[in-house]
């Protein structure tokens, strides 16, 4: 049976367009997360509390609002109302930048899916960090994990991209219980190079000399669409360089589930993407011992058992809060 937000939300928010709609919940949430009487009604989808620990950090529970959804930072607060156990902001790049052209954001409904090409589109890390200074001396600043992902600005070439990592972690770290080194977003051109053993090495070690005193988890996500010895790789070179997890995954290159005349250029999100990104964690498990944190798919509670018996620990939604709203929160909580 259909949610309320499915019966009664969703139909209004797919009447416009996705980055409109997208605007619309995100600019809701900014304004809801100043308020303590809007933040009390949120919390009517807060699911029971299961808490775990994983790298040094308390989770009240295992399900994670996913890279991308709140790029700015803006609504934490709102987020941990609604009852997310850990939240991620970003991507965040060293400078601000608008994206790619719009439209650039599609839904496809039948699939469940989403396909996006935005381009780490935000607000650059000085802003950020401003923001997120100016939210710790509110008072308000979540209970939860939060988490920062960070990646390369558009316009740096790909050769001084860890300078650009560095600027970000520099100006981020103190407000992140974890980093997420974003070396797979299919939107920038290049990017998913730096997941090659050399590259990825490159950064982990310049990352790691400015963590010295810091000593937040670092944590890598990687694409869905790497073949056995590029993945091996990777997990060597995490293994190697003491990275705290992996998410697995980022959005999908491969289009096949999307028939063609409808299709678009970008990363393909949603229910399509769940068994390739379930296979991706399993071969991570099967060769390391590495936490992984899923993301791909995850759209219901059969979904996210999947991801629990093939080996995460943690677990991220982006999609499926688009097509089921924040009770799927609730709902995957309680399957646990
Ligand atoms: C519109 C959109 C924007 C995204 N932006 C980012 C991003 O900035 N950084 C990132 O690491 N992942 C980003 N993602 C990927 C999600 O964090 C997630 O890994 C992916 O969508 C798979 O999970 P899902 O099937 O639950 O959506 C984005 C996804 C979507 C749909």
């Amino acid at each position: 049976m259909n949610n309320a937000y499915e019966r009664f939300v969703r139909p209004l928010l797919f009447l416009i367009d996705a980055e409109s709609a997208h605007r619309f919940t995100i600019e809701s949430l900014r304004v809801a997360s100043r308020v303590d009487f809007a933040l009390r009604a949120l919390k009517v989808f807060q699911p029971p509390e299961k808490p775990k620990r994983f790298f040094g950090l308390s989770f009240p529970n295992q399900i994670g609002l996913a890279a991308g959804l709140d790029k700015n930072g803006v609504a934490l607060p709102a987020w941990a109302a609604l009852g997310f156990g850990f939240i991620e902001i970003g991507t965040v790049t060293a400078k601000a930048q608008p994206g790619n052209p719009k439209p650039r954001i599609f839904r496809f409904p039948e699939q469940s899916a989403l396909v996006n090409r935005l381009g780490f589109n935000n607000d650059g890390a000085d802003a950020i960090a401003r923001r997120l200074s100016k939210l710790r001396r509110s008072g308000r600043w979540p209970e939860v994990p939060i988490g920062i992902n960070i990646g390369k600005s558009m316009t740096t070439p790909l050769a001084e991209s860890t300078e650009d990592y560095v600027y970000s972690f520099r100006l981020l770290r103190e407000f992140a219980d974890y980093i997420v080194l974003n070396v797979s977003s299919p939107n920038t051109p290049g990017l998913r190079e730096l997941q090659g053993p050399e590259a990825l090495s490159e950064l982990l070690s310049a990352i790691g000399a400015k963590n010295l005193i810091t000593r937040r988890p670092i944590v890598v996500k990687i694409a869905p669409d790497l073949g056995p010895t590029e993945l091996e790789r990777i997990v060597a070179t995490c293994e190697t360089n003491k990275v705290a997890g992996i998410i697995a995954s980022n959005t999908t290159i491969d289009h096949s589930p999307i028939p063609s005349e409808q299709d678009e250029q970008g990363g393909l999100s949603g229910a399509p993407l769940r068994q390739k990104s379930t296979a991706l964690i399993r071969q991570i498990v099967a060769k390391s011992r590495i936490p992984v944190i899923a993301s791909g798919g995850i759209m219901d509670a059969a979904s996210a058992r999947e991801k629990i018996e093939a080996g995460a620990q943690l677990l991220q939604i982006y999609t499926g809060l688009v097509y089921r709203g924040p009770g799927l929160i609730r709902e995957i909580a309680k399957a646990l």
